[in-house]
């Protein structure tokens, strides 16, 4: 009856059908946009251009930090109780893939990854859940040459240069940009058995400063380090590790990966720091792209492509607004 309505005013007002019909469908529209960690500046960077999308688009985000799974399984029934037709999310943990599938079913919603991708019992990515993450390796890559690069420009000897190698075994894109950025530091000549492993227990700041503390302190003859990890917060954990030690900016060369908030605080301290750079990946993209993505899914039925890598540029202290201007992320 309110469709039949809708196309007779329509037709007498001349309008297009198409476009008022499209019109109430919009704004009931609710998708959800969970995060895992949603103090982390990449996060939030995620969630304003999610919500950038409904406002253009004409609908609501909600947007729900889960830190853990008891959180995230609450977080999609809450989303079901609410009116949300399907979420993006970032999980705490890739092996509550089976889960997440199965609570999404169970409520009636759609899910699609962004960043982290969900994984099976057997620790295989699950292909049929649509996921936007970066290219991994690639990235992982970019970072070994840049800090291969600034090695090169200071004239250090590698032979007693340290590297210390920041890892989160339990996620796979973690495992991938690490091995990327080991492979081209071995590649550029750095000797391998100068790359340490600091294993953090979580994927923040904290936790890579205890971590990177424990290797610094096995070393005290190394005078020149290199960081590398997940994200720059795992790399600025390494680069406060070396300045508690005493060991000067001139001597670090910490090279992350994101380039939000953390990075950029970074870039405007008055005086460098250790945290030489960063390779810049774009949170408008894996905000704004997945969420409309979601919106097109749920409201227009279209489904979106199963599986987008991101690519990222590098930046530093000195390029690093023209490489924001030139990603869009300003
Ligand atoms: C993971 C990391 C985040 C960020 C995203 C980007 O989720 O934990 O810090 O790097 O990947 O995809």
């Amino acid at each position: 009856m309110k469709f039949a309505q809708t196309l007779t005013l329509a037709a007498g007002l001349g309008l297009s059908v198409f476009a008022s019909l499209a019109t109430p469908a919009a704004a009931d529209t609710k998708i959800g946009f969970i995060v895992k960690q949603p103090e982390e500046p990449w996060f939030q960077d995620e969630w304003k251009f999610a919500d950038r999308a409904g406002a253009e688009h004409g609908f609501d985000v909600v947007k729900i930090g889960a830190t853990d799974g008891e959180q995230l399984l609450a977080a999609i029934n809450n989303l079901a109780a609410q009116g949300a037709e399907g979420f993006v999310v970032c999980t705490p943990d890739v092996n509550l893939g089976p889960a997440i599938v199965a609570t999404a079913n169970a409520a009636g919603l759609k899910v699609m990854t962004v960043d982290d991708r969900l994984v099976d019992a057997s620790g295989n990515a699950i292909e049929s859940v649509p996921h936007m993450g970066i290219s991994a390796y690639k990235i992982g890559q970019g970072v070994g040459e840049a800090i291969a690069g600034e090695i090169a420009a200071r004239g250090w000897d590698v032979s007693k240069t340290g590297a210390i190698r920041v890892t989160y075994e339990q996620l796979p894109t973690a495992v991938d940009r690490v091995s990327g950025a080991t492979e081209a530091l071995v590649a550029s000549g750095f000797p391998e058995d100068m790359i340490f492993n600091a294993p953090q227990t979580r994927t923040d700041t904290e936790s890579a400063l205890n971590a990177a503390t424990i290797v610094m302190n096995q070393h005290p003859d190394i005078k020149h380090w290199v960081a590398y990890g997940l994200n720059d917060e795992a790399v600025l954990g390494a680069v406060r590790a070396a300045e508690s030690a005493g060991i000067g900016a001139d001597s670090v060369i910490g090279v992350g990966i994101g380039g939000a908030a953390s990075a950029i605080n970074e870039f405007n301290k008055p005086d460098a720091t250790g945290f030489y750079g960063t390779i810049m990946i774009s949170p408008l993209r894996h905000g704004y792209e997945t969420a409309l993505n979601m919106y097109n899914w749920v409201a227009n039925d279209q489904e979106p492509e199963m599986l987008i890598l991101t690519s990222g540029s590098l930046a530093t202290r000195d390029d690093y607004k023209q490489v924001m201007s030139d990603l869009g992320i300003q």
